[in-house]
């Protein structure tokens, strides 16, 4: 098990190496990261490689036994190369260049940078091939973040057409399946397609999905081809990831083709970031670890844990004591198997200051340094626990391309995708029940339960791996606005909502209503729900049964007989549907029925407190982590507030 720190030697007076590298080593640490963007450092001009700055803190870091995780520095370019070649900066949707002085702002389609990266990536890792204490490389750093996946430069138009041309052939397929008659659209050649930037009103909306498929690919093939050249130069016993950043589901970026290619995949865990008031919730923490480790289907690593308060201009919310150390736990409990804290210490200079390490300006071994030690140490010992296969019976289901249209067409200005997985998630989140956040791509027959959040795109294929998963007993739970699209992005025609799984849900949704800021209808429980009430915003279907049984209707007299939450039996399976944004009443109850009839795994515990179970070697271990800032009990365990146990399951009395 590695754990470690970010550290930034080229920071700090050449002083102070020796001494850092001891506290970071008597903290408990066996690895550093370095390197990520320190390309000036290695190619001060042009074709002039040097490394011996790194050398000389490889050296010295083997010799307090710290391991080398390095980072190729091609995030951050040095300004030699923008002056020289401009065309490599990227531009936003207006047009302008942006300019060096931030970072991430190269092009991905940019000829002249995809040269020059490869070049110091070359360089890089064949001069550290035979570096034994150098055991894995990251490559770039956080691609697609910060905005970074976007650029409407020239390169990126040339590319996006050619990327067309390849998808459709002829341009006569592109415009029928676009429906490009629509105001007069249609085009004579595929050098005619603009790119989405700002018009009067909008842009077509296969266009737009095309669009953000474009970007994805770009990101991607960016990604695979220094995956490849690292591979090519490595030595045999250097691994290969990358640092996937938060936010997954608002950019334009599916990493799993870039994450197949890695040896493992690593994620940068900043629940706060900004000027956030609290962090997020502590489900949707859990669930970006379930996301990260679906993209491969085990363990990985994070390479950047916060323990600080972090933020450019703006910074919020300061994790308190023992908090950051809790979801470094957190994050164990749910698959990471080798962790490093971003970062040893906080920069005094430079853009981010504000963003504090374990130490800060003071340079004392403070309240964090002492938390990330008696983390490191505690843990260490339980790497079997770590090491132990998580076989979630629940997989929450996500698409790209659903993502993607909903980000170009949101129908309610309520909407946000991620909040709404989470309204399907956080319930069996609080039964402490082991999830999978996977793509529908992914084999999900094994699963006994199948949550899928507004899944608005579906296919015939896809709906009919639904229909045999039902048929065979599985459980599928659908929420609003399912079906309605095809994967060109347009509506399904000829059909009625939920296209493609209507039978499988047993309703139809001839109508539905987009629900804006503080607009929340009245539901009424009946049949299983007799008695119960509860509430829905941001959307609603209104369903007709068919086969399905109704469990909530909507309480007012106009729309009466129409269904909002639905269950359906089909074959040996049930088949929910959420018609809107339901409150979390309605969800619990559910997932507890859900839980209990299909004997999922689940533990009861105190609201607030995530108990999460490993198993190993015939011994069961409970992560018991402490969300709040009461003390909270469970069992004979007592957690104090923001704590966080790791301990033998022995049962509950
Ligand atoms: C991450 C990034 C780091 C650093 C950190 C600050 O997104 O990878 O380089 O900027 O945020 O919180």
């Amino acid at each position: 098990m590695y754990l470690g720190v970010d550290y930034y030697p080229e920071h700090w007076d050449a002083d102070m190496l020796e001494e850092d590298l001891q506290r970071i080593s008597d903290m408990g640490a066996n690895i550093i990261r370095v390197g990520e963007f320190a390309w000036h450092l290695m190619e001060k001009t042009e074709g002039e490689f040097e490394f011996s700055f790194f050398d000389h803190v490889v050296e010295k870091a083997k010799s307090h036994g710290l391991k080398v995780l390095f980072g190729t520095p091609t995030t951050t370019f040095p300004a030699w190369l923008a002056a020289k070649h401009p065309s490599i900066l990227s531009k936003d949707a207006y047009g302008h260049i942006r300019g060096f002085g931030g970072r991430r702002q190269y092009c991905f389609n940019s000829d002249t940078y995809r040269v020059y990266a490869s070049r110091i990536v070359r360089e890089l890792v064949n001069h550290y091939r035979d570096e034994e204490a150098l055991v894995a490389w990251q490559i770039d750093n956080e691609l697609g973040h910060e905005g970074s996946d976007i650029c409407y430069c020239e390169q990126c138009h040339a590319a996006f057409q050619a990327f067309l041309r390849t998808e459709y052939g002829s341009i006569e397929k592109l415009n029928e399946i676009y429906g490009t008659i629509f105001w007069g659209q249609t085009y004579n050649t595929f050098e005619e397609i603009p790119l989405p930037q700002p018009t009067i009103t909008v842009h077509n909306p296969s266009l737009r999905l095309d669009w953000s498929r474009f970007r994805s690919f770009s990101v991607n093939s960016f990604a695979l081809q220094q995956i490849q050249l690292v591979r090519m130069y490595k030595g045999g016993h250097q691994q290969i990831t990358h640092n996937i950043p938060g936010g997954f589901f608002e950019k334009a970026h599916d990493p799993s083709a870039m994450a197949e290619a890695l040896d493992f995949v690593s994620y940068d865990n900043y629940p706060v970031w900004g000027g956030l008031r609290e962090p997020i919730a502590p489900a949707h923490i859990a669930m970006t670890h379930d996301f990260i480790r679906g993209l491969q289907g085990r363990n990985y690593w994070i390479v950047e844990e916060l323990m600080g308060a972090q933020g450019h201009n703006v910074i919020g919310y300061l994790p308190r004591p023992g908090q950051a150390k809790m979801w470094a736990y957190q994050a164990m409990a749910h698959g990471c198997e080798s962790m490093l804290f971003f970062r040893w210490r906080g920069m005094t200079r430079g853009a981010e200051q504000f963003c504090l390490g374990i130490i800060d300006q003071d340079n004392e071994d403070g309240r964090k340094y002492h938390e990330v030690r008696a983390f490191m140490q505690d843990i260490r010992k339980h790497g079997e626990v770590l090491k132990s296969e998580i076989k979630p019976d629940i997989a929450v289901l996500y698409d790209f391309d659903n993502i993607w249209s909903w980000q170009h067409q949101q129908q309610s200005q309520e909407f946000d995708f991620t909040r709404e997985l989470l309204r399907l998630y956080t319930p069996f989140y609080k039964l402490n029940a082991q999830i999978d956040v996977i793509s529908t791509g992914k084999d999900f027959s094994r699963y006994k339960v199948l949550v899928v959040p507004v899944l608005q795109i579906i296919d015939p294929a896809l709906a009919d791996r639904f229909k045999a998963f039902a048929r065979q007993g599985g459980t599928i739970v659908f929420s609003f606005r399912a079906g309605i699209k095809d994967r060109h992005n347009n509506l399904n025609f000829r059909q009625t909502p939920p296209c493609c799984i209507r039978d499988i849900a047993g309703i139809a949704v001839r109508d539905a209503e987009s629900l804006q800021e503080r607009q929340c209808v009245k539901l009424k429980g009946i049949g299983k729900a007799e008695g119960l009430e509860g509430s829905c915003g941001v959307w609603r279907d209104l369903a007709d049964l068919e086969t399905a049984s109704a469990l909530y209707l909507y309480d007012e007299p106009f729309y009466k007989d129409k269904a909002c939450v639905t269950v359906n039996t089909y074959g040996k399976g049930r088949v929910y549907y959420i018609g809107g944004g339901v409150d979390s009443s309605i969800m619990d109850t559910i997932a507890r029925e859900i839980a209990a009839e299909g004997q999922i795994r689940h533990i009861e515990a105190p609201e607030g407190l995530e108990v999460y179970m490993r198993s190993t070697g015939g011994e069961e271990w409970l992560f018991i982590n402490n969300h709040t800032g009461s003390e909270k009990a469970f069992g004979e365990n007592v957690v104090e507030p923001y704590g966080s146990l790791l301990v033998k399951w022995k049962g509950l009395n």
